[in-house]
């Protein structure tokens, strides 16, 4: 985890959302966050049970090519076009301590930068034998890992010339529908991360770095694939919890 001086340290059960990390919800570079963004004070809502006891998913509902996008939507004897990655890192709650079971699920444009999606319109081409999407349940150690090809950038319309950095989008699931986080991940080196207003609606530099994936040269295969490793570190829960049960309900 990257060093924070500025931050005050955390002590305790209770972890206060820092809403100075998160990027704030009207940041009219990015146009859509105008019409989103609330005119009003935001109103505490207590969760209730059957949210955070509800659903609890099951190594069994994953399929054996969910995590695996160079062939989950190949025809047979085929695979996705691009260069081929792996994608691994752990997730981690706010001590460093591996989360497990957590479903990650992620998804992603081609290699040209398109998705399969009926409203997208990038004139980049459809590859016929990728999806995009997939989903891996985080082991004990709170690790995930999927393959898949390294998707491109895409224009997109905000600015008169606003381009997407490559990347892919991650959405974590704890023990209920109502614990689900959703983020995105970008790779070393990009110069388009710089570029992107999305991006730029992130006030924490520091904030920015930590959705950079580095390149994991140790678990690039030779002759296959490269590696990035993407960690995720879950922010405090929202209750007050006692000393000896600091991992909430
Ligand atoms: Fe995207």
């Amino acid at each position: 985890m990257s060093e924070r001086p500025n931050r005050k340290p955390e002590t305790g059960g209770f972890f206060a959302r820092d809403r100075a990390w998160h990027a704030p919800a009207l940041t009219p570079g990015y146009k859509t966050s105008v019409l989103r963004a609330p005119q009003r004070a935001l109103l505490s809502l207590d969760g209730t049970i059957s949210e955070t006891t509800g659903p609890v998913f099951g190594h069994s509902m994953i399929g054996e090519l969910d995590n695996d996008l160079i062939l989950n939507y190949a025809q047979p004897g085929e695979s996705a076009i691009g260069e081929r990655i792996i994608v691994h890192g752990r997730v981690l709650d706010e001590r460093a301590r591996p989360v497990a079971g957590a479903l990650v699920e992620f998804w992603q444009a081609n290699a040209g930068g398109r998705y399969r999606h009926k409203k997208e319109t990038y004139l980049a081409a459809i590859d016929p034998n990728f999806g995009g999407c997939g989903r891996a349940i985080t082991d004990e150690d709170g690790h995930y890992h999927f393959r898949t090809v390294r998707p491109g950038a895409y224009p997109w319309p905000n600015g008169i010339n606003d381009w997407r950095p490559a990347h892919i989008h991650f959405s974590i699931f704890g023990h209920g529908f109502a614990q689900r986080l959703i983020t995105q991940m970008y790779f070393e080196g990009d110069p388009m991360i710089w570029k992107c207003p999305i991006v730029g609606t992130i006030p924490d530099k520091a904030a920015i770095e930590q959705l950079i994936a580095p390149l994991d040269w140790g678990n690039t295969i030779p002759m296959d694939s490269r590696a990035y490793k993407f960690d995720i570190v879950l922010r405090g829960r929202r209750s007050t919890m006692f000393e000896n049960k600091l991992e909430g309900n």
